[in-house]
C-alpha cells in the first residue's frame, strides 16, 4: 500500500541514524530529487513549451545540445547550490569544472552529473533520465584545483539516477544496497518500491548498439556472436536483445531483470577511448551495479578503479550480471 511505503526523506533519515550518513548529504539528495521532479515536469510538457528540440549550441563533446539538456543542467546547478558543502560540479553540458565557492573553498563534496541521459529520445517520446555521483574529499579544496576533482569511482559516497518514463523514479545507493523510489503524482513524494535491488547472477539478454558490429574488436564480436547462435551455440540458450538509446533505461532494466550492457571501445571511437563518460555515466552506474551484486568493467579492468585524467574522459563500459561480464573479460584476456 502507498502509505506503508517509506518516503525518501524517512529513508534518508534512517540512513543517517544507522549508517552515519551526514545530514548535509541528506539535504543534498533531497535537493537533487527536487531538480529531478522539475526536469520530469518540463519533459512531460515539453511539446507545449516547444523545448523538445535542439538548441543552437554544442557541448564540449561536439554534440548538439537539446534545449532540455541545458534546462536540466541549470536545474541541477541551481538546486545543488543550496548545499554549502559542495565545492565543485562536473556536468556533461559544461566544459569546465563549476566552482561553487570562492577561494579558499569551504566544500568537501563534488557532484558529477549527466543532467539528461539519452536526450536523443526526447523527440520520439521515449524515456530519458538524469545520472549523478557524489564524492566526499578528505578535506575542503581550493577553487580552481582541477586535479582534486579527478577522483576514481571507488571514492563515491553516493550515486543515483532518475528516469522520466511512464513513472518518474529515483534509484540511489549510499553504499548500503540499491533502493528504488517512485514519484507519487498526488503528494509529490518519492516513495520506496524496491528495498534492495539485485542484478540476477545469470541472464540471457544483452544490450549493445549492434549497428556498430563492423567496428567492434574481436572479443566483443565473439561474445555477441556466441549469444546470437542461441541454443545451437556454446551458450546453449536463446538470448534476447534490447537497446533503448538511453543508458539509464538500459541499466535500470538490468537492475530489474538482469542482463549485460556494453558500449565498448571500437574502431570508430578509439581516438576518444569509447563513447560513455567516466565521471558522470560509467562511475555512478558502475557503483550502482556493484552495490546490486553485478560487475562494472571496462572489459579488462574494474571501472571504479580507473584513475581519471580529465573531467570529460571516456571509457569502454561493460556492466551487468556477473557471469556475463566475467565471460566478456575472459574473452579479452584470451584474445589480447
Ligand atoms: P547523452 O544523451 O547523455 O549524451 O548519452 C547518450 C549515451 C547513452 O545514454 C546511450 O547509451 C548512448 O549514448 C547511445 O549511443 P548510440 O547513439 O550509439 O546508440
Ligand atoms: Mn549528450
Ligand atoms: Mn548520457
Ligand atoms: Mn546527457
Amino acid at each position: 500500500m502507498f502509505y506503508d511505503r517509506l518516503t525518501l526523506r524517512r529513508f534518508l533519515l534512517q540512513e543517517y541514524r544507522t549508517h552515519g550518513v551526514e545530514k548535509d548529504l541528506v539535504f543534498l539528495l533531497e535537493d537533487i530529487a527536487t531538480a529531478c521532479r522539475e526536469i520530469s515536469f518540463a519533459i512531460r510538457n515539453g511539446a507545449f513549451f516547444g523545448t523538445l528540440g535542439s538548441a543552437a549550441s554544442k557541448n564540449v563533446q561536439g554534440e548538439t545540445q537539446k534545449e532540455l539538456d541545458i534546462f536540466a543542467n541549470d536545474q541541477f546547478v541551481s538546486h545543488i547550490r543550496n548545499c554549502s558543502r559542495v565545492a565543485a560540479l562536473v556536468s556533461e553540458e559544461v566544459e569546465e569544472v563549476i566552482w561553487l565557492k570562492d577561494s579558499p573553498a569551504a566544500g568537501d563534496y563534488i557532484v558529477y552529473f549527466d543532467p539528461l541521459d539519452g536526450s536523443s529520445n526526447l523527440d520520439v517520446n521515449l524515456s530519458v533520465g538524469s545520472i549523478f555521483s557524489i564524492v566526499q574529499l578528505p578535506e575542503a579544496i581550493e577553487a580552481g584545483d582541477v586535479a582534486s576533482v579527478l577522483r576514481p569511482g571507488t571514492e563515491q559516497i553516493c550515486a543515483g539516477y532518475s528516469i522520466y518514463g511512464p513513472a518518474t523514479t529515483l534509484v540511489i545507493t549510499l553504499g548500503h544496497g540499491v533502493h528504488e523510489f517512485v514519484n507519487h503524482l498526488g503528494t509529490g513524494e518519492f516513495r520506496i518500491v524496491s528495498g534492495h535491488m539485485k542484478v540476477a547472477e545469470e541472464s540471457a539478454e544483452f544490450s549493445i548498439n549492434a549497428s556498430r558490429f563492423g567496428d567492434w574488436d574481436a572479443p566483443v564480436r565473439r561474445y555477441i556472436e556466441e549469444c546470437l547462435e542461441g541454443e545451437a551455440g556454446p551458450r546453449r540458450k536463446r538470448f534476447g536483445m534490447r537497446w533503448s538509446g538511453s543508458m539509464v533505461v538500459d541499466i535500470h532494466r538490468i537492475l530489474t531483470r538482469g542482463g549485460v550492457f556494453l558500449y565498448p571501445e571500437d574502431r570508430d571511437n578509439r581516438a576518444t577511448g569509447g563513447k560513455l563518460r567516466l565521471l558522470y555515466e560509467a562511475n555512478p552506474m558502475g557503483f550502482l551495479i556493484e552495490q546490486a551484486g553485478g560487475i562494472a568493467s571496462t572489459g579488462r579492468a574494474r571501472i571504479l578503479e580507473v584513475q581519471p585524467t580529465s573531467i570529460h574522459q571516456r571509457t569502454p563500459v561493460v556492466l551487468g550480471s556477473r557471469s556475463e561480464v566475467l565471460r566478456i573479460e575472459d574473452h579479452h584476456t584470451q584474445m589480447d
